[in-house]
């Protein structure tokens, strides 16, 4: 067997991200799992917004369960990860992703052991991040393969964009970012939001940007949210859901040629910072 074909079974990890609060990082991370998981691949969806978990509201389960139960020794990784739609599982956040950076080593290997047992069971993992350049946001995105940024006509998101962008480059020396934006009225707005945030990136730091495309500001998106749907699923032929399947094509398309660094495992080495 090639070794090729040995780096294809690693989980490419893909990080959804943003400088500012509110972007629709979670509303992304969700439906993009679910257009993934449609066209055959194994997602995993982590929710690693310690602020805010809402991931499983999304998806319309509760638990009570976190990476915390895990932790305590109560419960093993598998049985907190939920299956919350054909293709797509969950690793519910609560605080438990929160003092991942604070364990011990003893509990940093165990959790270890229990995530070496999943890779190559999923194509994908897709992490939700709580907005800004808290240490736990910064492991988070510095161990991920694609550390995907989300941007919104306002322009504070911009400059905070470029915050991010800044503290991951200087202290955990990222060199490569994907933008996407979010709330956009079209392309051409998206284009120039981008330009924005490369333009000052590119000059002030040796790193490289890479442009992955626009969700429009789509009124139906916030009446599926007001019926606690998922948009792909409520209104598949609405323009935001339509966004929303030609990024994950652009995501995925790029995965082809980009292998994942190290899969599941290295993900997780990074974030625990155990080898
Ligand atoms: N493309 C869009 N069009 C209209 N409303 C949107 C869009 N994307 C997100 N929203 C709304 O913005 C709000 C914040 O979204 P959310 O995904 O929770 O953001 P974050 O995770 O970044 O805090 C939600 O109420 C959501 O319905
Ligand atoms: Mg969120």
């Amino acid at each position: 067997m090639s070794s090729y074909q040995d780096t294809r079974k690693l989980t490419r990890t893909i990080s959804i991200t943003s400088g500012k609060g509110g972007v629709g990082k979670s509303t992304i991370a969700a439906n993009l799992a679910l257009q993934i998981a449609q066209t055959g691949k194994r997602v995993l969806l982590l929710d690693g917004d310690f602020t805010m978990a809402n991931l499983d509201i999304m998806f319309s389960v509760r638990t009570n369960d976190s990476v915390e139960s895990v932790l305590l020794g109560a419960k093993e990784l598998k049985d907190i990860i939920m299956n919350v739609h054909p293709g797509v599982d969950l690793i519910p956040g609560g605080s438990g992703i929160y003092s991942m950076s604070r364990m011990s080593v003893f509990q940093k290997r165990f959790l270890m052991d229990q995530i070496a047992k999943l890779e190559g069971v999923y194509d994908y993992l897709i992490i939700d991040t709580a907005p800004g350049i808290d240490e736990d946001v910064l492991y988070l995105n510095s161990s991920a393969d694609e550390v995907s940024i989300v941007l919104t006509p306002d322009p504070a998101s911009v400059l905070d964009a470029y915050a991010l962008i800044k503290v991951l480059n200087s202290h955990y020396k990222e060199v490569r970012f994907s933008i996407l934006t979010n709330l956009v009225k079209d392309e051409k707005e998206s284009i120039r939001l981008f330009k924005a945030v490369s333009d000052m990136a590119e000059e002030n730091l040796l790193i490289h940007m890479k442009y992955l495309g626009f969700i429009p500001y789509d009124l139906s998106l916030r009446h599926a949210v007001k019926q606690r749907k998922l948009i792909s699923l409520a209104s598949p032929k609405s323009a935001s859901s339509l966004a929303l399947a030609r990024l994950s094509k652009n995501m995925t398309a790029v995965n082809e040629t980009v292998q994942s660094t190290g899969g599941l495992k290295v993900f997780w080495q990074q974030i625990l910072n155990v080898a």
